[in-house]
């Protein structure tokens, strides 16, 4: 019998690391272990490498981030610290560890400029704190490790856990008759259950498991296509709310930090390298509507 796999999930109070969490049921092959922030601070470097003197893993998954898009814009070098710096040194303790990393990472890499969904070796160019701080994680990651590292970019993360656009709107839905949403930002949501899904996948997956794999880089969203205002519209068709919505521009709802107008991800690489079938963008709110009716 080999020896069971032990699993770190970082940032495991998170959207991302509670929907992990919550299919740990479906993999009793692995013991896996779920690292709050008080446990790892990844804002503070020799807190993390206490943590990994104490702690071995064979498989490192972070889902931790400084995701607060505007506010990174006033606190840049906390966002650093946290999304690049951090995600540095989980590397260089992959590499000492020989563990596999996955990594998360963000559609605000790019600058939506283009007018076809990206592809893993579009240029990026990020527009605000958040991306380029995201940006240099992902950079990091793959200059520490040639191999064994998963980044996976993501796009419109939401879910039954912690804050996101879909609560949002359903909060103000219930408060307000009237919302205006904006319609010029075009990417695809993702239901946090369907990511956490893919990447289990991936850690259960041949290629992953080889003895060394070249570390590369994967697009993972829901599929179809949506502007905000269209995801507005949707929440609130499929979970009844009464509350008019009408479409404004970007210029007319300004916020610190700039965001791409077009983010859409091209998800073959993942889908064939994997053999994953990813669920469409409705039918997973729809899910996630009947998951949040249950909280
Ligand atoms: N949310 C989106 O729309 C979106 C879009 C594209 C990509 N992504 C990426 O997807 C991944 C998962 O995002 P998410 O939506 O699950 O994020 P989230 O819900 O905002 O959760 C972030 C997690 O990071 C943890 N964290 C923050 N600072 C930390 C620190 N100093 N030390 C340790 N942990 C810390 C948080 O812990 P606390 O609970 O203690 O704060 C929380 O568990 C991230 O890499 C994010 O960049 C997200």
């Amino acid at each position: 019998m080999p020896n069971t796999q032990r699993i770190l999930i970082i940032g495991s109070t998170g959207q991302l690391g509670q929907s992990i969490h919550a299919i740990e049921g479906n993999y009793p092959q692995y013991d896996m272990v779920f690292a709050k922030r008080k446990q790892l601070d990844l804002s503070d470097a020799q807190h993390i490498t206490e943590y990994f003197k104490q702690n071995k893993f064979d498989v490192i998954i972070n889902c931790a981030a400084y995701t607060a898009v505007d506010k990174a814009e006033s606190e840049p070098d906390l966002a650093d610290k946290i999304n690049h710096l951090a995600v540095q040194q989980l590397a260089q303790i992959a590499v000492q560890q020989q563990a596999k990393l996955i990594h998360v990472s963000t559609d605000y890499v790019f600058n939506g400029q283009q007018h076809r969904p990206y592809i893993e070796t579009d240029a990026v160019a990020p527009q605000g704190v958040y991306g380029s701080t995201k940006l240099a994680g992902e950079q990091a990651v793959q200059n520490t490790m040639v191999n064994n590292a998963f980044i996976i970019r993501t796009s419109w993360v939401y879910s039954q856990f912690g804050n996101n656009f879909v609560k949002t709107m359903l909060k103000l839905g219930g408060e307000r008759d009237a919302l205006t949403v904006i319609y010029d930002q075009i990417g695809t949501p993702t239901y946090a259950h369907d990511l956490a899904e893919a990447i289990m996948s991936m850690v259960n997956s041949q290629p992953f498991n080889q003895a060394s794999f070249k570390s590369q880089l994967f697009h993972y969203s829901n599929e179809g296509v949506c502007s905000w205002y269209d995801f507005a519209k949707a929440i609130f068709e499929h979970s009844n709310v009464q509350c008019k919505v009408s479409p404004i521009e970007t210029k007319d709802y300004p916020t610190p930090a700039k965001r791409p107008a077009y983010s859409l991800l091209n998800k073959a690489k993942i889908k064939d390298t994997f053999g994953l079938s990813i669920p469409y963008w409705k039918d997973s709110l729809k899910q996630c509507l009947i998951n949040i009716s249950k909280c």
